[in-house]
């Protein structure tokens, strides 16, 4: 039985093909949710004001800063996080992720899960993107700046599609 008061909401969002049902205080942030209360946590937290992209997942086949969502505005959408493009150590990686590795695309790899989700995104909506549809879509900052191997990897990637 969930416990819910005027304070708390009881959502229900599929994430990573799973339907899970939580109460969550109305000011919850989706990350939040995601990290603290169910274990997922290659989402990460860069900035907590919505620049640095760190915390972007898929929600409903857009990639979204999770930190920018309230847990209950994600009521009723299906959020897949970097956990879910790679289920289970035997599940063979994602071609983005596959291509990240191959273009070594990671340094400190801190935002790379972000980053990854936002190709991801992409390349379901574009299938060949060009290097400036890349840099719109990777809204994600790189400290380390690594752009020039994000776009070979995102290149990469559309290629084995
Ligand atoms: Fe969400 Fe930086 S933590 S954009």
């Amino acid at each position: 039985m969930i416990d819910t008061d005027e304070k708390h909401h009881v959502v229900t969002i599929e994430i990573n093909g799973v339907r899970q049902t939580a109460s969550v205080e109305a000011r919850k942030l989706l990350v939040h949710l995601l990290r603290d209360d169910l274990g997922l946590t290659g989402t990460h937290v860069g900035c907590d004001t919505s620049q640095c992209g760190a915390c972007t997942v898929d929600i409903d086949g857009k990639a979204v800063k999770s930190c920018t969502v309230l847990a209950v505005m994600a009521d009723g959408s299906r959020v897949t996080t970097i956990e879910g493009l790679s289920p289970t150590a035997t599940t063979a990686s994602h071609r983005v992720q596959k291509a990240w590795q191959a273009e070594d695309v990671p340094q400190c790899g801190y935002c790379q899960s972000g980053q990854i989700m936002a190709a991801a995104a992409l390349l379901t909506k574009t299938a060949d993107p060009s290097d400036e549809q890349i840099d719109q879509a990777m809204t994600n900052i790189c400290r380390c700046g690594t752009y020039q191997r994000i776009r070979a990897a995102v290149h990469r990637a559309a290629k084995e599609a």
